[in-house]
């Protein structure tokens, strides 16, 4: 994996670069679709290519290793022949997912502990192993096994959580530096950033995961439930760390403002949940502001669901009409939603990236991210 600056914003921290992994390559910023369980829910590969155009998306090793399975994928030569997507996938490692089964997991120096969401059969996972899942699955960039500190989280807590994250992180790298890709391309392990919101903590992982000197790097345990302002002062901090030659990758964020504020800061690459979960409930970003579709506002205004924005299903299907098809719980409510707000989300990040070019990221930042948040 290869990474160029192509471009730096003279009013902020922004960055412009170009990531190219065997898959092909990534204009950054971007943002990268979740597809959890090998799937980006509702949406077709057609779609994510031709009508979101997005570039790289996201798979959790958790749910791909208890469902279908490691033998399943390795008999299908890797999640890339599985599913279709012939351009580049990284997958999460499972260091937050399995985080989120309060309860049901046990954390020790070995690894994690957990019962399955599907079946309640018990599991152990080490760093050891979740890379020799990742191996399996063949994600072109792959995740180091950390813990995502919750939010608020006591300083001794976060603290020892850290040094264990770091202790794992060296095990990682010498599983997958002693260990090969299965299909015969490269693969990249990024490492994670972890201390809560502690600035002592967060300098200390920061100058801790620099140091391991990998070719990308990761800042996880923010969005968690913290205020903005509290996650953008710690990506600040650590962004300013972190080497300035290598992708820096937010993890888990987040709305569009975040997303824009974080660029601003020295983040080139993005992944969340939030375009599609909300489609599903009707929640749409857009051009305008966001929108809850289901509102009776939208029932009879038969105006595009966003002109401004273009594409596919944004400019042929009607507010009202998509407003009946999620109460009316139709499947094509739910997929039209989710095409709409991830076109939405790489059509924002690459407008970041068109700014970042032409030097003028800064003012239109501050410009769009009032609009964005509005509520229509
Ligand atoms: N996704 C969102 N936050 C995190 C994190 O802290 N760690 C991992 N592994 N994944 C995440």
């Amino acid at each position: 994996m290869t990474f160029d600056l192509v471009a730096q914003d003279p009013a902020s921290k922004a960055r412009a670069g170009v990531l190219t992994t065997a898959h092909g390559t990534i204009q950054t910023p971007i943002f990268m679709p979740v597809g959890t369980a090998g799937t980006v829910k509702a949406v077709h590969q057609r779609e994510l290519k031709e009508d979101i155009k997005a570039q790289i998306i996201l798979g959790n090793t958790y749910h791909l290793y208890l469902r279908p399975g490691l033998d399943v994928l390795e008999k299908a030569g890797g999640l890339h022949k599985f599913n279709g997507w012939d351009r580049p996938i990284l997958t999460d490692s499972g260091g937050y997912q399995v985080f989120s089964l309060s309860g049901t997991r046990k954390i020790v120096e070995e690894g994690v502990k957990f019962r399955s969401h599907i079946d309640g059969s018990r599991h152990l996972f080490t760093p050891e192993n979740v890379m020799d899942t990742q191996r399996v699955i063949g994600a072109d960039i792959i995740m180091a096994f950390d813990e995502c500190t919750p939010y608020p989280c006591d300083y001794h807590y976060a603290k020892n959580s850290m040094e264990r994250t770091h202790r794992w992180l060296q095990r990682c790298i010498d599983r997958f530096d002693s260990t090969e890709g299965k299909y015969g391309y490269e693969q990249t392990l990024f490492p994670i950033v972890q201390g809560s919101t502690y600035k002592d903590l967060r300098t200390q992982s920061a100058e801790t995961i620099a140091s391991k000197n990998r070719p990308g790097n990761a800042i996880g345990g923010l969005s968690v439930g913290e205020p903005a302002e509290m996650m953008y002062e710690m990506t600040e901090l650590v962004c300013d760390i972190l080497p300035s030659d290598k992708p820096r990758y937010l993890m888990g964020v987040g709305t569009p403002a975040n997303i824009l504020e974080n660029i601003a800061l020295g983040v080139d690459m993005f992944d969340c949940v939030l375009p599609t979960r909300n489609a599903r409930n009707g929640m749409l970003f857009t051009t305008q502001g966001i929108i809850n579709i289901r509102n009776e506002r939208w029932k009879e205004d038969y105006s595009p669901i966003d002109a401004e924005l273009g594409g596919y299903v944004s400019t042929f299907y009607s507010k009202a009409y998509l407003r009946h098809l999620m109460h009316a719980t139709e499947m094509l409510g739910a997929q039209i939603a989710s095409v709409h707000n991830l076109t939405f989300y790489l059509w924002l990040v690459g407008q970041a990236r068109e700014q970042i070019l032409a030097g003028t990221f800064r003012p239109w930042k501050d410009q769009m991210v009032k609009k964005l948040m509005t509520r229509l």
